[in-house]
């Protein structure tokens, strides 16, 4: 899978972010091996060139424990560098960096070990048997759909005091929304299933161009891991192959499918902007307490009644009919970090919320994840809105 990269090229990354930004800039560090330039450089083109990411798969050395080997010793020169007493700001705000990228590929090494085990025919299991369980146990029914009113006005979007930001999130700024309402949960499962069963992947007047093209390329019939048995359909989760949820949110959808889905229901999509006001207003601005990758819970999205919350923030990345762009008067920081998210500020959607294989300290309302319209491997879903009736 061209978009997927294995866990301990990950490990090594991750790794490579960190000596590359700081370590090699130390008076007399000795780099711990050269040819991990090219093969762990993800996109940094004023670093140099890069092993092609599509065939990472297919790198079987260096093995675990040479990755191990680099992690420790990078990480023990990193400590030994921000306990210096007069380590200046500058480096250890790459530390913060380095390390909130790093939960960035937290998140990756499950979205992408999940869509591995779903190429094996066998659909083995990423949890414990005990996880298992938990991830076929049924749903409670989820809430009707109901909405967050809002008249419209002046909001102020992105970062503010928060400890940490990414670039993309500023500067603050304001932004005009029209009267609208937003969904207070996202699409489920259930709902999806209609959608389906109603012809929505073969009716080309609720898709956009160029997902059409793809729907009929690809041979889209279905969300990403869903299997039609007989006349069901089963889901692969990390928990192996289990009874389709009703009442769980559906993922693992592209741009096109959530957008199609939105313009059969005779909804739309959110704005990132009405989102992240909406998202402000209901919630604490937090992940919900029992966030899974603090909890020994399954990595899978679970349903609003389950969570006691409505889930804006650690269930699913929710497509948003914005375009990834610049906020006004945005800089990408200097040198090469400025290659870190400014140049994809084209082609892609942004995505709000964070996901349920999103650590839960790296999830905030101002955060902006984007991603091309086609993708589909990451815990992706749907929240509606609509003008008011
Ligand atoms: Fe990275």
């Amino acid at each position: 899978m061209p978009d997927a990269s294995p866990t301990r090229w990950h490990l090594a990354h991750t790794t490579w972010f960190f000596e590359t930004f700081l370590l090699k800039s130390v008076p007399g560090y000795q780099i711990f091996d050269e040819r991990f330039e090219y093969l762990f450089n993800s996109y940094y083109n004023s670093v140099g060139q890069q092993f092609p990411r599509n065939r990472r798969g297919q790198i079987s050395r260096p093995d675990l424990a040479r990755v191990l080997e680099y992690r420790y010793y990078v990480d023990e020169r990193i400590q030994q560098l921000v306990l210096t007493p007069d380590c200046p700001l500058a480096v250890r705000n790459i530390v913060e960096l380095g390390l909130h990228h790093e939960q960035q590929h937290q998140e990756l090494i499950f979205t992408d070990i999940k869509h591995a085990l779903f190429g094996n025919p066998m659909f083995p299991s990423y949890h414990q048997a005990s996880g298992a369980k938990e991830c076929a146990a049924d749903m409670p029914a989820a809430r009707n759909m109901d909405w967050h009113q809002c008249d419209g006005g002046v909001v102020e979007i992105g970062a503010d005091e928060q400890p940490f930001s990414f670039d993309n999130e500023t500067p603050c700024h304001t932004a005009l929304l029209q009267p609208h309402r937003i969904a207070l949960r996202c699409v489920t499962n259930g709902e999806f299933e209609v959608f389906i069963r109603e012809g929505g992947y073969r009716q080309p007047e609720y898709w956009l161009s160029m997902g059409w093209q793809i729907v009929n390329q690809e041979g889209w019939s279905h969300p990403l891991y869903w299997i039609p048995m007989g006349d069901e359909y089963r889901e692969f989760t990390l928990c192996g192959l289990c009874e389709l949820q009703p009442n769980a949110p559906v993922c693992h959808l592209s741009y096109f499918e959530a957008d199609a889905y939105a313009r059969w229901a005779g909804k739309r999509l959110p704005t990132e902007f009405e989102w992240e006001a909406a998202c402000r207003a209901r919630s604490s601005g937090e992940a919900f307490a029992d966030h899974l990758l603090d909890s020994n819970l399954p990595v899978h999205p679970r349903c609003e009644v389950l969570t006691g919350s409505e889930n804006w923030l650690g269930n699913l990345w929710e497509w948003t009919n914005s375009q990834y762009g610049p906020y006004p008067g945005y800089r990408p920081v200097a040198g090469a970090l400025g290659e870190y998210n400014g140049k994809f500020m084209c082609n892609q959607f942004v995505l709000r919320g964070g996901s349920c294989a999103t650590p839960g300290e790296h999830i905030r309302p101002s955060y902006r994840n984007f991603f091309p319209p086609d993708a589909r491997w990451q815990f992706s879903g749907i929240r509606l809105a609509d003008q008011p009736e």
